[in-house]
């Protein structure tokens, strides 16, 4: 889909100059420089210096020499994400947002419109970011992985919801190969470290009844935050905070697109029963863990008991009967 037609998209430009400054960190360039290579005029790169610095990057201007960066941002920018990713199926379609209001939503429009599979969209802050059951997914600037991807794969609309499951174990490879935390997965889409909440995933799609038409996996992760407004401090941490050390945003979400695909091509080469199986083993939730599942104002205990093949959670209740739980909430009960 043609960039300038999603409002608020990333300017190429932009993008350009941030990667001529990173590239060339801590060296001055001149703005002549700047204003050839990136194909502006110089009171335009001025102009672009004064967005960048509103966006918290740290460009410095020297008196009749040119500017730098004071510090190279970690800033997902699709430039340095294509390089990093040549060759992939996520390599190709990387539409970046300083702030949108969502990026499934942007990626739900990319969907309708035609955009091939493999699409990714990422933003630096959400304003209106979408969490599971219409709660909203907080989204502080520059702090968190922020995506969603867009792909077409060949499933029956009731095999979509593996791709949360999946997705959630390959965030959860990515972040065990980043950092030394190993984060727990609760069905269908929390990714747990100490019990707080450090990521969750949200798939949403557009079918036919017996095909899907296209899938938006939206992660999020907590990377950066020092810390969660309100309530939300209770439930919600970051990888920072767990391990007391910032974490390179690029590097692990390089790493987990690279997971992705693999887990992804695997699915659709051997269908399912890899990613239940694989849930299974990793997750403490899927099996002997005493739960409540409320599912709007019904709720009720037992113990889970596995997935069944579409990755659906059994639980089985109190009375004894087993039970598919098909959405809800699930939360560990004593
Ligand atoms: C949840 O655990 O409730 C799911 C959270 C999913 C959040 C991500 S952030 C990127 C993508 N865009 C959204 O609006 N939501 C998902």
């Amino acid at each position: 889909m043609a960039q300038e037609s999603l409002p608020g998209i990333t300017d190429r430009r932009l993008a350009a100059l941030l990667t001529l400054l990173t590239e060339n960190a801590t060296i001055v360039i001149s703005g002549a420089r700047i204003a050839r290579e990136i194909g502006v005029s110089r009171s335009m790169v001025w102009q672009w210096v004064r967005q960048l610095r509103g966006l918290g990057v740290r460009v410095r201007a020297q008196r009749g020499a040119g500017y730098f960066l004071e510090r190279v941002p970690d800033i997902l920018t699709p430039d340095m994400l294509r390089q990093r990713l040549k060759g992939s199926l996520f390599g190709k379609h990387v539409y970046h947002f300083f702030k949108t209001d969502s990026t499934n939503r942007v990626a739900l429009e990319l969907g309708h419109a035609g955009e091939p599979e493999g699409a990714v969209v990422l933003a630096e802050e959400q304003t209106a970011g979408k969490g599971r059951a219409g709660r909203a997914w907080q989204s502080e600037r520059a702090a968190g992985i922020y995506m969603s991807l867009l792909l077409r794969p060949r499933l029956a609309p009731v095999q979509a919801p593996l791709l949360t499951m999946m997705a959630g174990l390959s965030a959860r490879t990515a972040i065990a190969t980043h950092t030394e935390l190993t984060p727990d997965l609760k069905w269908p889409n929390d990714l747990l470290v100490n019990g707080k909440k450090v990521g969750g995933i949200l798939t949403e799609m557009h079918a036919e009844p017996s095909q899907v038409r296209f899938v938006i996996v939206g992660i999020g992760l907590n990377v950066n935050q020092e810390k969660f407004p309100g309530e939300l401090g209770t439930t919600a941490s970051s990888l920072r905070i767990e391990t007391g050390k910032p974490v390179s945003r690029l590097e692990l979400l390089v790493r987990l697109l690279r997971e992705f695909e693999n887990d992804y091509n695997r699915f659709l080469r051997e269908g399912p029963a890899g990613v239940t199986r694989k849930f299974e083993a990793v997750s403490s939730y899927a099996q002997g863990k005493r739960v409540r599942v409320t599912n709007g104002t019904a709720s009720f205990t037992g113990m889970t008991a596995g997935l069944g093949p579409e990755g659906l959670l059994l639980v089985k209740r109190d009375d004894g009967l087993v039970v598919t739980v098909i959405s809800g909430d699930v939360a560990e009960a004593r």
